[in-house]
């Protein structure tokens, strides 16, 4: 019995690691996003924290405009600049994009 809880916990704890493998922070810079994304101040994009602003509250629809599903909210007219961007994030996983959204958010 003592074993079988061993083996439980052990389980556990690998599997929330697992979990918390994908890195957002290090994948926005890894994919070139920081490139035109400064946290504060707007470049070529607008600023994490605009951005941050615009999708409070709503890490799915984040997550969607990841995906290429969403329509633009925070600068529509340079949309264009942006959409050929998400080619980078292509064959990532949804827990993936889900921790970039979640970094972006946290801004
Ligand atoms: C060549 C410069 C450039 C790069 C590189 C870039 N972006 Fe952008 N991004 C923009 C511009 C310009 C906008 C404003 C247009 C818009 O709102 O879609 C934007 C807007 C956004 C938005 C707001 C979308 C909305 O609803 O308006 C998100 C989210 C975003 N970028 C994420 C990313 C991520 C993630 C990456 C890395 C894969 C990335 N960007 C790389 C230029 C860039």
């Amino acid at each position: 019995m003592k074993k079988v809880m061993v083996a439980l916990a052990v389980s556990a704890v690998v599997s929330v690691s697992g979990a918390m493998a994908a890195d957002g922070g290090q994948l926005f810079k890894s994919k070139g996003c920081a490139g035109c994304h400064n946290p504060t101040v707007d470049t070529v994009g607008p600023s994490l924290k605009k951005i941050a602003q615009a999708y409070k509250g709503n890490v799915e629809g984040l997550v969607k405009f990841l995906k290429g599903e969403g329509k633009a909210i925070v600068d529509p007219a340079r949309e264009g600049i942006m959409k050929p961007q998400l080619n980078s994030l292509k064959g990532l996983s949804d827990e993936e994009l889900k921790a970039i959204a979640e970094f972006m958010l946290k801004h």
